[in-house]
């Protein structure tokens, strides 16, 4: 397969200049747009759709722009790239600079990253470093330890990936046979997805591919929103970091790079910014789940967020909503069996009476 069939260097043209040999692919874009008719049942939508970037070849939304940095850092001649992570950019610069022959530091909080994430930057053979912090913190010990050697940064504040974290967008509007979906609706960690994703629309609207763009909308856990406290402030003054908590650890950040940018994309677009609890986005997971099609915790917020913008009519029930699912379900599959452990049986007799109480209430 050629470099330029990936998902993402189909769009090229679009995408920083790098010489075709020293683009670094694992074929990753192209990923599916799942119709999702049992949660817009719930929500009483027409069709309710889902862009799944955890179909990716690292199982997360982080290889597109992973792709095109690592892509950059070759071509710049870097023998070395780092990045703090919650884990899933970690996965992503481990798999993308092993492909390249690149050796790779990774910095992530003890215990706060989802296991299928610190297995997958080991086996990529990644040097990789636990630090007692949080996220916050892991990123403040890499801008001191960048200030001493020569190592290319792979944090969201690289522009490059926000470039290859755009062509979503394209996929999105190809896949809808460029009908512009109403509402878009993103997780909000680090901010990257809103300001990536506003970015590629944008600039489809001004080449004059589309007349309009979707509203983009941003949804935090509610222990860890930054965005949502600075702006149901009322959007002005200094933007306060907070500690932030959250089972879905992927979005556990409390000082999100990227958060002007996507300020900026709430803004021109007219989107919102939810928060919603821990109950909320372990209900709404179990629903995508049932879909048959699963994510991981911090990409459920989107359906969760999405409740509370159809209850109030942000969302209308007619309009078209695209939900952005970040990861895979099988990231973090010790928060999935945690919540439905009370589900799972142990002897073949209460199996056979569920099987048959189900068969009996499905007839009634
Ligand atoms: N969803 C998942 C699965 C993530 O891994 C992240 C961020 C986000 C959402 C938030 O993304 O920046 O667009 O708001 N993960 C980073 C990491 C921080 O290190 O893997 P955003």
């Amino acid at each position: 397969l050629a470099a330029d069939q990936s998902g993402v260097w189909r769009f090229r043209d679009l995408l920083p200049i790098v010489p075709v040999d020293k683009i670094v692919t694992l074929y990753e874009g192209n990923t599916p747009l799942y119709e999702m008719p049992r949660c817009a049942a719930l929500l009483g939508m027409n069709w309710l759709l889902a862009k799944h970037q955890g179909m990716n070849p690292t199982g997360s939304f982080k290889d597109t722009g992973m792709t095109a940095a690592l892509s950059v850092a070759v071509a710049n001649g870097f023998e070395w790239v780092a990045c703090a992570s919650t884990g899933n950019t970690s996965a992503a610069m481990a798999a993308y600079a092993a492909r390249a022959g690149l050796r790779s530091l990774v910095l992530i909080p003890e215990g706060k990253i989802a296991w299928g994430k610190l297995s997958q930057a080991m086996d990529y053979g990644s040097t990789t470093v636990q630090l007692r912090t949080d996220f916050d913190g892991c990123v403040r010990v890499l801008a001191e330890i960048v200030q001493r050697a020569p190592v290319y940064l792979l944090n969201s504040v690289n522009p490059y990936r926000l470039e290859g974290q755009k062509t979503p967008a394209f996929e999105i509007l190809e896949q809808m046979d460029w009908q512009v979906p109403h509402h878009l609706i993103v997780p909000g960690g680090n901010l990257a997805n809103c300001s990536a994703l506003g970015k590629g629309f944008a600039e489809l609207q001004h080449l004059g591919f589309i007349k309009r763009v979707p509203k983009i909308s941003v949804i935090q856990a509610a222990g860890a929103n930054p965005l949502y406290r600075w702006m149901q402030a009322g959007g002005v003054g200094p933007f306060e970091p907070v500690e932030a908590h959250t089972r879905a650890t992927a979005i556990r950040i409390g000082n999100p790079a990227s958060w002007k940018k996507a300020v900026k994309v709430l803004a021109t677009t007219g989107g919102w910014v939810e928060e919603v609890s821990e109950q909320e986005i372990a209900l709404a997971k179990a629903e995508i789940g049932a879909e048959g099609i699963g994510c991981e915790p911090a990409s459920a917020v989107t359906l969760a967020g999405l409740k509370k913008l159809v209850a109030d009519g942000r969302v209308g029930k007619e309009e078209t909503a695209v939900l952005l699912l970040t990861g895979h379900t099988l990231k973090d599959p010790e928060y999935t069996i945690q919540y439905h452990r009370g589900a799972l049986l142990s002897d073949k007799e209460a199996a056979a009476e569920t099987v048959a109480q189900r068969a009996a209430n499905a007839k009634l």
